[in-house]
């Protein structure tokens, strides 16, 4: 009998994220850190030294053309996620792609076109989903009709590369998409419309949306708001907080989403707080799916809806009108 091959896995991006990553795939049993890349060499060399990969390079080339490479973490900056995800589904590379998928629906429909013409298995940085509090939230109340959620950080400099609008999009595009990725996927239907007020309140010297209070409709009639901004973390509900509704329970997320309080009855039930998760609670189950030879635990197709809802948001914002989003340009990537 054969014994399963040890999957062996690339990290290219040797910076704050991609050492996240790297703690947990240079410490997960039945998995091989094989290679580390870098356009900053001495990042790379750094990285590889630190969590024992096989080998670190600048050359991202080099990672495409090794055969022993059976899966790809992408933790580079947005404006580099549409060519190096081309470029592993290209060279056959599972992969897998921290959020946003991209910054411009041109680009997330490149991924996801790249993906489908290659077959290789891809996944997002969505982690939220895996929460065991959010799991548990999805189970106990399956048809929303009201969802109130945030995503609201400590300011950030201006200067931090998140804040540059082609490299990070801001922190509506950078990191409210994790809430609006988190309220979609605790919604059954697909968003229908998108209004959204806010703009730049922090950074004058970039031109990006750092704020934002985003009202959705989706196809049942139920409906949601997301305040997003980089404006000071509410003390009590925490950077990341959503509460949900549907005419006879209800719950709050709170505590990053790692406690869940639920009332039904009137009775109100305060469960015990799950433990902080890292990128392990993404990775396994990415890791797992390349064993498996998928699915994928976040679709890229599900990624891009998500980018879309959020590019819809600016748009309503700049433009000061409510978004359909089953008509032209956002339409198609509503199916993921
Ligand atoms: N899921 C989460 O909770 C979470 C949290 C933080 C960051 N992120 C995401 O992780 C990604 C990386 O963010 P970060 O904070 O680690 O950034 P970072 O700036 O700390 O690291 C990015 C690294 O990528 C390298 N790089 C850039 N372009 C490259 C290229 N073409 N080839 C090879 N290397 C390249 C840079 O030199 C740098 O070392 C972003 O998509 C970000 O949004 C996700």
């Amino acid at each position: 009998m054969n014994t399963p091959r040890v999957p062996r896995v690339a990290i290219i991006g040797c910076g704050s994220y991609g050492a996240e990553h790297a703690r947990f795939l240079s410490t997960c049993p039945g998995v091989k850190l094989h290679a580390v890349a870098d356009i900053a060499p001495e990042r790379a060399q750094d990285f590889a030294a630190r969590y024992g990969a096989g080998y670190a390079t600048a050359d991202v080339a080099k990672i495409w053309a090794d055969p022993d490479i059976d899966a790809v973490w992408i933790c580079t900056q947005h404006d580099t996620h549409a060519p190096l995800a081309e470029a592993a589904a290209a060279a056959g590379k599972n992969f897998f792609l921290e959020k946003p998928l991209a910054l411009t629906l041109a680009d997330c429909d490149r991924i996801v076109a790249a993906v489908e013409r290659s077959g290789v298995i891809a996944a997002s940085g969505f982690k939220l989903r895996f929460f065991p509090a959010v799991v548990a939230a999805k189970q106990f109340l399956t048809k929303p009709t009201l969802t109130i959620a945030q995503v609201i950080d400590d300011h950030w400099p201006s200067d931090f590369w998140a804040n540059d609008p082609v490299k990070g999009g801001g922190n509506v595009l950078s990191q409210g998409c994790h809430m609006v990725d988190t309220v979609l996927h605790l919604h059954p239907t697909p968003p229908v419309k998108v209004y959204a007020a806010g703009g730049n309140r922090h950074h004058p010297t970039r031109d990006i949306v750092d704020t934002a209070s985003i009202t959705l409709t989706f196809a049942d009639g139920a409906v949601a708001t997301v305040a997003v901004g980089d404006c000071g973390v509410p003390p009590h509900s925490s950077k990341f907080a959503l509460q949900q509704s549907d005419g006879v329970r209800s719950f709050s997320l709170y505590n990053r989403l790692n406690s869940i309080m639920t009332r039904e009855d009137k009775q109100v039930t305060e469960h015990p707080a799950w433990p902080e998760k890292g990128a392990d609670v993404i990775d396994a189950p990415f890791i797992a799916a390349v064993a498996a030879g998928g699915p994928s635990p976040v679709t890229v197709q599900s990624a891009r809806r998500t980018s879309a809802v959020v590019l819809a948001a600016v748009e309503s914002i700049k433009t000061g009108r409510a978004i359909d989003l089953t008509s032209a340009p956002y339409a198609a990537a509503m199916q993921g």
